[in-house]
């Protein structure tokens, strides 16, 4: 079968998308479908390219058993083509991403808090100007909104 891509988009991709990218690694290495997929994330800036996660979304995901080791890169054109789902985690990011190209990936191109099985919304919030309260909630948000994308795929895919 051929591989499902997934790339988590925010701003900087320090903070919000490495949670996501580091929580759907962790949950389907824990369901045994790992070698099915592809992850990663991108910033639609390129401020931090080349850094690790911010320290405190570090400190929150180490708290809840995940280690997050990716580094920064900004998104590119040829993303778009390559992945099959691709995931803003705000409207503003989505924006930045249509931005990118006039061909039309609308079709791919979703916000990661539509998954909130409690909370649907547009934003998952954006915790960097903020305490350490927010990165508890960007890591709650997630942690509910990853599980029902990846039980989504699960059912479409049949895997
Ligand atoms: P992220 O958070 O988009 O979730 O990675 C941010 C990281 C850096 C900045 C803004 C948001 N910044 O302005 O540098």
């Amino acid at each position: 079968m051929e591989k499902v891509k997934v790339l988590f988009v925010c701003l900087g991709n320090i903070c919000r998308s490495p949670m996501a990218e580091g929580l759907l690694l962790a949950k389907i290495e824990a369901q045994g479908i790992n070698d099915l997929f592809v992850v990663d994330s991108a910033g639609t800036a390129d401020y931090h390219v080349g850094a690790l996660p911010d320290e405190r979304m570090r400190n929150t995901a180490r708290e809840n058993g995940i280690e997050l080791i990716s580094r920064a890169r900004q998104i590119k054109i040829d993303d778009l083509y390559y992945y099959d789902h691709i995931l803003a985690m705000d409207g503003s990011n989505q924006r930045n991403i249509y931005a990118l190209t006039n061909d039309d990936f609308t079709a791919k191109i979703e916000l990661m808090r539509i998954y909130d099985p409690e909370n649907p919304r547009s934003d998952v919030p954006d915790p960097y100007y903020g305490g350490r309260e927010g990165f508890n909630e960007v890591f709650n948000i997630l942690d509910k909104s990853v599980s029902s994308f990846l039980k989504k795929i699960r059912e479409i895919k049949n895997i």
